[in-house]
């Protein structure tokens, strides 16, 4: 009989400085009013490199020459940052490792995804695998914007029902702060954007075991690509940073906010209805919605528009801000640790991003 893929455990990490709309709001032309009724979000979690710097910006009478040295010289004269993707991908790994009486040689495959990676190559499952000491153990990593991590966990069990592998960890981690630009030009991202990761360790189980991954429906929209995207540094230029790159403003992320907004909300309901019926599950069966937390507003334009009891939606976008890839594996992680999430319940996950792309997972706790 096929086995199934069961999720073990799961882990989380944040970094300790948290940023609050007061701060964002005395650096950039925006307010804690307009940030709260137009996205949920009242703070967020960021590396203490971007903290640093905001309090900097905050309190500099010349913002613009002051971001000048940042670039120059680095944030307090040091461009080596105090935290990179694969250290949050770590605190998160060791999280889940714990829960699960576990020891990183227990691992038969890492799938780690993220936005921002530590270095052009190797992947950050590679650096990840550095930081946890192995040497055998095979890694890759995915780019898949915020559906990182539904994506990695169809992955995971891919591997487990073909009896490749028994113990997978999925891990979600991004450090999102630092491809924002803290100014008014880029305030659109960048009280949205924050820093975190999120894990989980995925194992197979009996066949008839009653928890486990029931289905997976993976999409992506090449067309909407210009929706929402960050060049910069890349191969659609040659050399892939020249200085007229910057100057022609094609480095920072470039979001079009409504257009994200609306197919989050659309293809969030049409994957939502396309797991229910490939499952032949009714709304009123599923315990929870894990959604990936992009903005207040998509989820509640979601569950509005299925008519999902508020109860069920879980929802933290007011203290983590959007976290990418790591925002469902932090959700599904408070959860379960809240005891919110019993064993036998039925989630749903279903994420929405970059790409465009979007997807789900309907799985028996
Ligand atoms: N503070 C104050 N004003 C702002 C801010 C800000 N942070 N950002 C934009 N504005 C201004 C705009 O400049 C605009 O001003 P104007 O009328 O003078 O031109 C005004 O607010 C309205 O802008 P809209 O973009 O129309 O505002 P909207 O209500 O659509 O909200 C937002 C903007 C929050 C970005 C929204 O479109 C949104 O959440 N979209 C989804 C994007 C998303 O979730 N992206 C996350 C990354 S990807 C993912 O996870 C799916």
């Amino acid at each position: 009989m096929t086995p199934k893929a069961k999720l073990l455990s799961t882990g989380m990490y944040v970094p300790k400085s948290i940023v609050s709309n007061a701060l964002l709001a005395a650096v950039m032309d925006t307010s804690d009013a307009w940030i709260v009724q137009r996205t949920g979000i009242r703070t967020r979690h960021v590396i203490q490199n971007t903290y640093t710097m905001l309090q900097q910006l905050a309190a500099t009478p010349d913002r613009e020459a002051y971001l000048a040295t940042v670039d120059d010289t680095g944030v307090n004269g040091t461009i080596d940052a105090d935290m990179s993707t694969a250290d949050l991908a770590l605190a998160a790994t060791k999280m889940a490792l714990q829960n699960a009486a576990m020891t990183p040689k227990d691992l038969d495959l890492i799938i780690q995804t993220s936005v921002v990676p530590d270095y052009l190559f190797p992947g950050v499952a590679c650096v990840l695998a550095h930081k946890l000491g192995l040497t055998t153990t095979p890694t890759f990593s995915l780019q898949q914007g915020c559906t990182g991590f539904v994506y990695a966990l169809s992955m995971a069990e891919q591997y487990i029902k073909t009896g490749t592998y028994h113990t997978v960890l999925v891990v979600g981690a991004e450090v999102l702060s630092a491809i924002c630009e803290y100014t008014t030009r880029g305030r659109d991202m960048a009280v949205l954007l924050a820093d975190g990761a999120g894990a989980a360790i995925v194992v197979s189980a009996e066949a008839d075991d009653p928890s486990g991954c029931l289905s997976h429906h993976l999409h992506t929209d090449g067309t909407l690509l210009d929706k929402l995207y960050t060049e910069a540094f890349g191969t659609t230029t040659f050399p892939l940073l020249p200085r007229q790159k910057r100057r022609a403003d094609r480095v920072r992320p470039h979001m079009v906010g409504r257009a994200v907004f609306a197919q989050a909300v659309r293809r969030g309901c049409d994957v939502v209805r396309e797991c229910l019926e490939a499952n032949k599950v009714v709304l009123e069966e599923v315990d929870h919605f894990l959604f990936h937390q992009a903005n207040a507003r998509i989820l509640e334009a979601i569950a509005e528009t299925l008519g999902l009891p508020e109860a069920k939606v879980h929802v933290n976008i007011d203290t983590y801000g959007n976290t990418g890839s790591a925002s469902i594996p932090i959700l599904l992680h408070e959860a379960v640790q809240a005891r919110r999430i019993k064993r036998g319940d039925l989630c749903l996950l279903a994420a929405f991003g970059t790409g465009f792309s979007w997807g789900a997972s309907l799985l028996r706790w």
